[in-house]
């Protein structure tokens, strides 16, 4: 088992992905551009470089000696740091530059999709000019959702009926995207689809896939899922592993996707290593892709790291060397609830820089967890940024007691700062089953 592991990146998934390595025996180092107290203080040491500068990253993991490497978000992975770091002998439990273009590039995900005809496929097509454009919403009957082909951080996607409410706003947003150059070189349109979103992350180790307990995000700034979208205000997981409005069956076909992914990437020679986070939209006619990332999502590894049973760095030692230890990969049979304090104004204009105050010992007590993201520690203490200051997790038997815990940890958080109370409760959970029944019944 590799004990010198490094992770890169600064936020509360790191912070999450930090606390399973050291829990699970790692003599634990860390590169962020932040600084982020919660990463910092389970580190032997840290480096404060920028996250995407993949030469400097590569020469810090060489003069910390780490055996192993963890690569938090996906922009590095676009780099190619993984490549870097395997090139200098360095395991990573991480993909490559070729196979993190399953998230990189969205029209890359669904042509393979396409190719190897996996199931949860949407109809689609990629453009780099308008050349076409209108035939094609036409036939979709102006249905669609409108990406950037490349990274936006999640908030360059925009629906019809949401943030585009006709076809000439669908128009004049593809042809910004080209203008502009939004997420790099052109976009696809693709089915709109309806349904209730989850989370399933697996970890592939090139060959096999190791399901995770299922989760669901949040992605709008405010309660009662409105306003803009964001990196995700919070999420929760049920202790059976399904969710509210989730059946087994329909766990296992999104299970089935990945693997056929996974399947796919490899018959590509482009074998996948890492963990593979499929985003879903149940729909009436079951699970269909929104999207594939690289990389755990955030907040979700904030749900499912905490309940981890197995020996993390045995697992990410398999994924790199290409034979994950299946007897490893095991779950608490608990729910959860995790919450982002984020800084007023995130989701259209942050107020960054304020004085941010977390009784780190009264949480404790409440038995909930915390989770630093993109926080600053200065000499005079915690400051926020313009992105989300810090997660809770609240871990009980059912998601309506983590709620209850990942609050009462809330009212020890105090600062400019705002979160999303309704994640968890019971009448949102309603709300969505509900909405999963309309849809089911069409
Ligand atoms: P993405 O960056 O692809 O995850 O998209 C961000 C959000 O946009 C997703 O979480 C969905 O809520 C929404 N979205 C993306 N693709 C579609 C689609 N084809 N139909 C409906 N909503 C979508
Ligand atoms: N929670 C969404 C993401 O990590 O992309």
């Amino acid at each position: 088992m590799a004990c010198k592991v490094m992770t890169l990146g600064g936020g509360a998934r790191e912070h999450a992905i930090a606390e399973a390595l050291v829990r699970s025996g790692a003599k634990h180092y860390s590169i962020m551009s932040n600084n982020n107290p919660g990463i910092a203080r389970l580190s032997k040491c840290v480096k404060h470089i920028k996250e995407n500068n993949v030469t400097e990253v590569a020469d810090a993991a060489c003069q910390f000696g780490v055996e192993l490497a963890v690569i938090g978000p996906e922009a590095p992975l676009g780099y190619g740091v993984v490549d870097e770091l395997e090139n200098r002998g360095i395991l990573c439990a991480s993909p490559n530059r070729a196979a993190s273009m399953l998230e990189i590039s969205k029209s890359f995900a669904r042509d393979l999709m396409a190719k190897h005809e996996i199931p949860g496929r949407v109809a689609y097509r990629t453009f780099d000019s308008l050349d076409g454009l209108d035939d094609f919403l036409k036939k979709m009957n102006g249905e669609v959702a409108v990406k950037p082909v490349g990274l936006t951080g999640g908030k360059g996607v925009k629906i019809s009926g949401e943030h585009l409410k006709d076809d000439d706003e669908i128009r004049s947003y593809c042809k910004e995207i080209l203008e502009k150059s939004i997420g790099g070189s052109g976009f696809v349109i693709e089915e709109k689809l309806v349904g209730e979103e989850f989370t399933l992350q697996a970890f592939s180790d090139g060959e096999n896939v190791y399901p995770l307990p299922a989760v669901q995000d949040h992605k709008r700034a405010y309660e009662g899922d409105t306003g803009p979208n964001t990196g995700g205000m919070g999420s929760y997981s049920q202790a059976d592993h399904l969710l509210p409005f989730l059946t087994n069956e329909e766990y296992l076909r999104s299970v089935d996707i990945v693997k056929s992914t996974v399947e796919a990437m490899r018959k590509e020679g482009c074998p996948y290593k890492g963990v593979i986070y499929g985003q879903f939209m149940l729909t009436r006619s079951g699970p269909k892709v929104v999207e594939f990332n690289a990389r755990f999502g955030d907040p979700e590894a904030m749900n499912v790291l905490p309940l981890l049973d197995g020996n993390y760095v045995e697992i990410c030692t398999g994924i790199a060397r290409g034979k994950v230890p299946a007897n490893e990969v095991k779950f608490k049979d608990l729910a959860t609830v995790c919450k982002y304090v984020v800084p007023k104004g995130y989701g259209v204009k942050s107020i960054a820089n304020e004085p941010l105050h977390v009784d780190e010992e009264a949480i404790s007590k409440t038995g909930a967890k915390i989770y630093y993201a993109a926080v600053d520690k200065r000499d005079d203490g915690l400051y926020t940024t313009t992105s989300r200051s810090l997660g809770v997790v609240g871990m009980a038997n059912t998601i309506e007691e983590a709620e209850r815990r990942a609050e009462m940890a809330l009212e020890y958080v105090k600062g400019t700062i705002f979160m999303r109370h309704d994640i968890g409760k019971r009448a949102s959970i309603e709300r969505k089953v509900a909405h999963m029944e309309r849809v089911r019944r069409g």
